[in-house]
């Protein structure tokens, strides 16, 4: 009933040449049924759009506010403007490089609602944390203070990335994984109850590739990845989007 999500985060990657990436891209995702979501550097959302067709482009951050005296930020709207239908929010390099509270990301996750985009929200556990057997506790608060009340199985997407996960070739064990997203089911269930709790959809992040998709594909309560690396190219991101077909 959840429509399967492959989402890459090209991160601070990619100028017009990287565009090419998305014809092969996009072939990949009109055989399938699995929705693709691609979010570039913002300065490339508006000319992917003609390359992209059935691939979703979203943002990596958008500001709280919707206009004014904010140097360098972009607002929802402007993404949305560009092309985009959906944003990242709340990243762990977003947290750790800007500081980024669950404040605040609840409260960017409400402007991105403002301007009609998906949030994809981001939550995980640093390494220090996960080997104090904290992780639960981590994601259960960053659940609770990263998403407003109003959220839909239709305007939220829950990514859980294990911050000692994101570029470093280590990933949990499924079993782990499986936990995990079995808990944020159950905390989102519990919250928003049955119907909401179970139609948002939720992403693993952190070292996904070709090799290693599959299996976590296979894992409870698993809708898909955000892909970092291995999405910025059309021969590692194909087969991902083929594993979740
Ligand atoms: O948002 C995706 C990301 O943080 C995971 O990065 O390179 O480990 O796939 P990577």
């Amino acid at each position: 009933m959840r429509t399967k999500l492959a989402a890459g985060n090209w991160k601070m990657n990619g100028t017009r040449a990287a565009l090419e990436e998305l014809s092969a891209m996009a072939t990949a995702a009109d055989k399938g049924t699995a929705e693709v979501l691609i979010c570039p550097p913002a300065t490339l959302i508006a000319s992917a759009v003609e390359q992209a067709g059935p691939i979703a482009l979203g943002g990596q951050d958008c500001h709280d506010q919707p206009k004014g005296a904010h140097t360098g930020d972009l607002s929802a709207k402007m993404l949305a403007d560009a092309g985009a239908t959906y944003v990242i929010l709340g990243h762990s390099e977003r947290r750790t490089d800007h500081e980024e509270t669950d404040a605040l990301i609840r409260n960017k996750c409400r402007a991105a609602w403002s301007a009609g985009l998906k949030a994809v929200v981001c939550v995980g556990e640093t390494l220090d944390e996960f080997e104090a057997s904290n992780t639960l506790d981590i994601i259960g608060g960053q659940l609770a203070s990263s998403i407003p009340d109003e959220a839909t199985g239709h305007n939220l997407v829950v990514a859980y990335e294990p911050v000692w996960a994101i570029g470093t070739g280590k990933v949990p064990t499924v079993q782990q994984i499986g936990e995990v997203h079995d808990f944020i089911r159950s905390r989102l269930e519990r919250r928003f109850g049955a119907g909401v709790g179970r139609s948002v959809r939720l992403l693993y992040g952190g070292s996904v590739k070709a090799a290693n998709a599959e299996e976590i594909f296979l894992t409870s309560n698993v809708d898909g990845a955000l892909v970092g690396g291995a999405s910025l190219k059309a021969e590692d991101f194909v087969p991902i989007i083929d594993a979740l077909n």
